[in-house]
Order: C-alpha cells, then structure tokens, then sequence
C-alpha cells in the first residue's frame, strides 16, 4: 500500500509557527512521526509539501496509478481551493483530510473546507495524531474495498 501524504502551505514552518496552536514540534519531527506509522502499519508513505498551489496539484494528479490513499492537509488552501478540490475528484483516489488544530473552533473564513468535499473522512484538532488515524483509516478502507 503507497499513501502519498500532501502538507499545504507554511506547514513546513511548524514549530516555529503559532506554536500555541500547532504545537513546538517542527516539520522534520511530523515527517518522521509520519514514517514511523507507516512502517507500523505496513505502507509505503511518500510525504510531500508544497506552498504552492498549482504544485499541489501537479502532485494529486501524478498520483493517479501510483498511489492507493492520500492523506492531505492543505493548510490554508483548504478554505480556497477549488483547483485541489478538483485534482482530489478527478484522480478519484481515496483521500482523508487531516488538520492539527480543531478549524472548527476558530474563525469564520476557515469554516468551509473545499478539499475535504472530496474525502471519505476528516480528522482535526488531534495535532501529529490526526496523521497517524488518516492512515489507519486508510488501510482499513483499503483492506474492505
Ligand atoms: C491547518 C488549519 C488551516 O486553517 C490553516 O490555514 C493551516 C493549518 C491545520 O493543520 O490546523 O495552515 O490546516
């Protein structure tokens, strides 16, 4: 099982960012909390970042016929981008939506979520282990499917 796990804007900024909200682990420590899953659980995981939008992008859409699940964060771009929305519906592979911090209990504009129309499941609000539950939802849709 391949899972490609895409991380939006500024989250390669992690520990140094709002750590009263994202918490004082950096980039390096959520790759390796990452990696570590994926070995427990038995997958390949290739984890990507990007401030990008149209990267983002490029990336949903060469994963089709390579990956089996994609976990994404899209960060900021999950309140604007239709374009990922787009990419996540056209591959049409299975993808969860994972947000360190609760974006249900902060501000207006961040109460519509355009990527995670596209998901089977979201999880937020559970910091590092919101990756760690995307991924076993993962396997097991997988597993049933
Ligand atoms: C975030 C929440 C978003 O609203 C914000 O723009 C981010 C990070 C999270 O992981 O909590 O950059 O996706």
């Amino acid at each position: 099982m391949k899972l490609l796990v895409i991380n939006g804007p500024n989250l390669n900024l992690l520990g140094l960012r709002e750590p009263e909200i994202y918490g004082s682990r950096d980039y390096a420590a959520l790759c390796g909390f990452i990696q570590d899953k994926a070995a427990e659980i038995g997958a390949e995981a290739e984890v990507f970042q990007s401030n990008h939008e149209g990267a983002i992008v490029d990336k949903i859409q060469r994963a089709y016929g390579v990956f089996q699940g994609i976990v994404i964060n899209p960060a900021a771009y999950t309140h604007t981008s239709i374009a990922i929305l787009d990419a996540l519906k056209a591959v049409g592979i299975p993808a969860v939506e994972v947000h360190l911090s609760d974006v249900s209990l902060r501000e207006p504009f961040r109460q519509v979520s355009y990527a995670g129309m596209a998901c089977i499941k979201t999880y937020m609000g559970l910091g590092f282990e919101g990756y760690a539950k995307a991924m076993d939802y993962l396997k097991d849709y997988l597993a049933a499917e």
